[in-house]
């Protein structure tokens, strides 16, 4: 799922250099260094809540897709599946933590 939808921007090893990311005025985060910048802690409630609701960085432009709908959308699948889906993102991006 990271390859199909996010890979684009942030790249295959998540570290913010995609096909796409040229063409963004913003570039993507570092997905690879999350942790890091949150004093070591992986802050998967942020992770989740920029999936789901869109960043907001700079007084709410929203350069990276909002997933949540589209996750909904994509399938017929149930709620639960798209909560399912989501923390399986988020566990991926978790494992691409550099310590
Ligand atoms: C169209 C390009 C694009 C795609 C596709 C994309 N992103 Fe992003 N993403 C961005 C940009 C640009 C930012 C930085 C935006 C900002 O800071 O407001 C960002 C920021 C983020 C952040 C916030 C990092 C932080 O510091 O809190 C997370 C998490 C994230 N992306 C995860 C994902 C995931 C997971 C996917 C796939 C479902 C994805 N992105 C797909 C462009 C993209």
């Amino acid at each position: 799922m990271f390859h199909a939808y996010c890979a684009s921007c942030h790249g295959l090893d998540g570290k913010g250099s995609g096909p796409a990311a040229s063409a963004l005025k913003k570039q993507p985060a570092d997905l690879t260094l999350l942790a890091q910048q949150s004093g070591g802690k992986f802050p998967a409630m942020r992770v989740m809540n920029s999936i789901k609701d869109g960043t907001q960085a700079g007084h709410g432009s929203k350069d990276m897709p909002v997933w949540g709908p589209i996750f909904s959308t994509v399938s017929s699948d149930s709620p639960a599946v798209v909560t399912q889906r989501i923390s399986n993102l988020i566990g991926f991006i978790e494992s691409m933590q550099v310590k």
